[in-house]
């Protein structure tokens, strides 16, 4: 029980030191084995069954016809990069005063989402780095759009609670020669917000244009992978990469998760541990009757994960 030995230590914490919702971490005893334990809101990340992220096993899928593709809006918005001391976001400032809100819609999705925020989790090395896996492997890393139910709900902290309250579109981002556009203007910004607390304004951005050439994708019912990992999120992961170079990764893996006095370590390595499947299912348009006669596919850039057929490499 030395766990909860910890436990009881870290909770006289939080009056100094503000609200819950910066209280978390990736390590240590604020880490995701704890985060349970941290907030009774966040119980979920303990005893939840139907959990965020998950290794995806290509051999187990099911291929469902009904899945269409997915309508992401094209758009370009501005905001705000943070450095949360947790991680790298991105948020879309939209509204009355700035652009129209970046929705989503089709896919598995009954309804239309509103794109709130956007995450990048990564490593500090190039074996790991993403949190959903695919047949067991990792990429160095993957970026997580989440959204939540704007026909029925008023914002995402409703939402979030609610049925049908959230999206989460995941891409991962493997190194390579053709670096995603989009990133680039995203990566030029990382050198601004290397501490915690700092943040960058990112203009004219196109959520759009980070996402893979393909119609592809693999869906199932998850959570949030940050505190309080509210089961109501819809995931659906995009059967290809987007790439990055590894200029854009060294410049990344500057990030820390302090402030300049006492910067603590690397902000990466922000990957939340694989949850067990419990029995749900993961759909896919992928229809993979075809891919097998096609043959083992790999990392060429118009690589895609092939559902039965999955031969990977990440470097
Ligand atoms: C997205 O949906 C909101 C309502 O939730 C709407 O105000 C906005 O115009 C939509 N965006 C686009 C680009 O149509
Ligand atoms: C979200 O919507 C609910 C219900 O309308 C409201 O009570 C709450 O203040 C809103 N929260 C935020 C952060 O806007």
């Amino acid at each position: 029980m030395k766990s909860l030995t910890a436990f009881v230590c870290f909770v006289v914490l939080p009056g100094s030191l503000g609200s819950w919702e910066e209280w978390w971490t990736y390590d240590g005893i604020s880490g995701p084995s704890f985060w349970g334990l941290i907030n009774p809101q966040w119980m979920l990340c303990n005893k939840g069954r139907r959990q965020s992220p998950i290794d995806i096993e290509p051999s187990k899928m099911l291929y469902d016809p009904n899945l269409r593709p997915l309508s992401v809006d094209k758009h370009k918005v501005s905001g705000v990069l943070y450095n949360t001391g947790q991680s790298l976001v991105f948020r879309p400032e939209t509204g009355p005063k700035h652009s129209l809100a970046v929705n989503v819609s089709a896919g598995p999705l009954a309804y239309r989402y509103q794109i709130e925020e956007v995450f990048l989790h990564y490593g500090t090395d190039n074996s790991h780095g993403s949190e959903h896996r695919i047949q067991g492997n990792a990429f160095p890393a993957e970026i997580q759009f989440y959204g939540y139910n704007a026909e029925l709900y008023a914002n995402a902290s409703e939402a979030r609670h609610k049925s049908q309250g959230l999206v989460a579109i995941a891409v991962m981002i493997q190194i390579g020669e053709t670096p995603n556009a989009e990133l680039r203007s995203l990566s030029s910004l990382f050198g601004q917000v290397i501490y915690r607390g700092q943040s960058a304004d990112l203009r004219h951005v196109s959520l759009h244009a980070l996402l893979p050439e393909t119609d592809h994708y693999m869906t199932y019912e998850g959570s949030t992978t940050h505190p309080g990992c509210w089961e109501t999120t819809s995931w659906i992961i995009y059967n290809k990469p987007i790439y990055i170079t590894r200029q854009e990764l060294y410049a990344l893996r500057r990030l820390v998760q302090g402030d300049s006095e006492t910067p603590k370590g690397a902000l990466g390595n922000n990957v939340r541990a694989l949850q067990p499947l419990h029995h749900r299912t993961v759909r896919t348009n992928i229809d993979f009757t075809n891919s097998v006669e096609r043959g083992c596919v790999t990392m060429k850039s118009d690589m895609s994960y092939k559902a039965n057929s999955w031969n990977i490499a990440t470097t």
